[in-house]
């Protein structure tokens, strides 16, 4: 972690990020236009490279509305062999970095026949399916409580500050579960049925142990999905990751705006 911390302010000198933004599959144009200093995973100490297609694997420090912030393009997913404490470092670097709010995004899977492609979903609340948990392993007490709660992992304040901004905006948002399993396989339809009555609206790979870390150390959290796909069963269509990244850069447009308003307005 020191070394960590000592690259990154070696590189961005007295900026200080207070909002972190975490970008999920095909959102990248979110950082169009926008100019700052940027730094690829590969050259971090501690972090690795990026290789998911769709993601560009780099930190960009910049100022947006007035808040100086931190965005990840692209992160690190379980499904690529990273253990979860690994894919949930970036979290932890903000933290000591001062960061005090989070915005994590994905593209998700629908596991509802109303909760359509091209939806934007607010992240209520969410089930951990990935068979492990970021906090494995000797607890950090610097940044949290060995067993820490989990109520209100996405918060109630920021909800309501999204809301407000989609109907000035007149876009439509949803609001649901997010249930995360490891994948890299996408969901068999028995499986999408299982957590549909599990009471998950949504699914997908990744946020979860972001979350998690993120209320360990006391980051206020958004999360917000892009629906990208019906999961598997609920269409003809078979999920595939070209049209998880399509459907992220068509509708993605629509969660940019929201996501600019939504900045200035916390
Ligand atoms: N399943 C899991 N993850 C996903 C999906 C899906 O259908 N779509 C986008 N990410």
């Amino acid at each position: 972690m020191h070394l960590t911390l000592e690259f990154i302010k070696e590189k961005i000198k007295d900026f200080k990020p207070e909002l972190a933004i975490v970008l999920g599959s095909g959102l990248g144009a979110f950082c169009d236009g926008l100019d700052g200093i940027s730094i690829p995973y590969g050259d971090i100490p501690g972090f690795s490279p990026a290789k998911v297609k769709g993601h560009k694997g780099e930190l960009l420090f910049c100022n947006i509305h007035g808040k100086n912030c931190v965005i990840m393009q692209g992160r690190f997913h379980f499904y690529e062999g990273h253990p979860l404490c690994q894919t949930t470092y970036p979290i932890k670097v903000f933290k000591k970095l001062g960061v005090e709010k989070l915005i994590l995004t994905n593209a998700a899977g629908s596991l509802r026949k109303d909760l359509a492609p091209g939806s934007i979903m607010i992240i209520s609340d969410h089930i951990n399916f990935m068979g492990s948990n970021p906090l494995i392993g000797e607890n950090d007490d610097t940044l949290g409580t060995r067993f820490p709660d989990m109520n209100e992992v996405y918060s109630k304040r920021m909800r309501n500050i999204l809301k407000q901004c989609a109907q000035r905006l007149d876009i439509e948002l949803r609001e649901g579960v997010y249930c995360a399993l490891s994948g890299p396989s996408y969901e068999t339809p028995a499986e999408v049925k299982m957590l549909a009555i599990l009471g998950a609206d949504a699914t997908g790979m990744s946020t979860v142990p972001e979350a998690i870390v993120a209320k360990h150390c006391s980051i206020e959290t958004l999360g917000v999905s892009l629906i990208t796909n019906y999961a598997a069963g609920l269409s003809d269509a078979a999920p595939n990751h070209k049209e998880v990244v399509e459907m992220g850069k068509t509708a993605g447009s629509k969660l940019c705006k929201l996501l600019n308003e939504f900045i200035k307005n916390i």
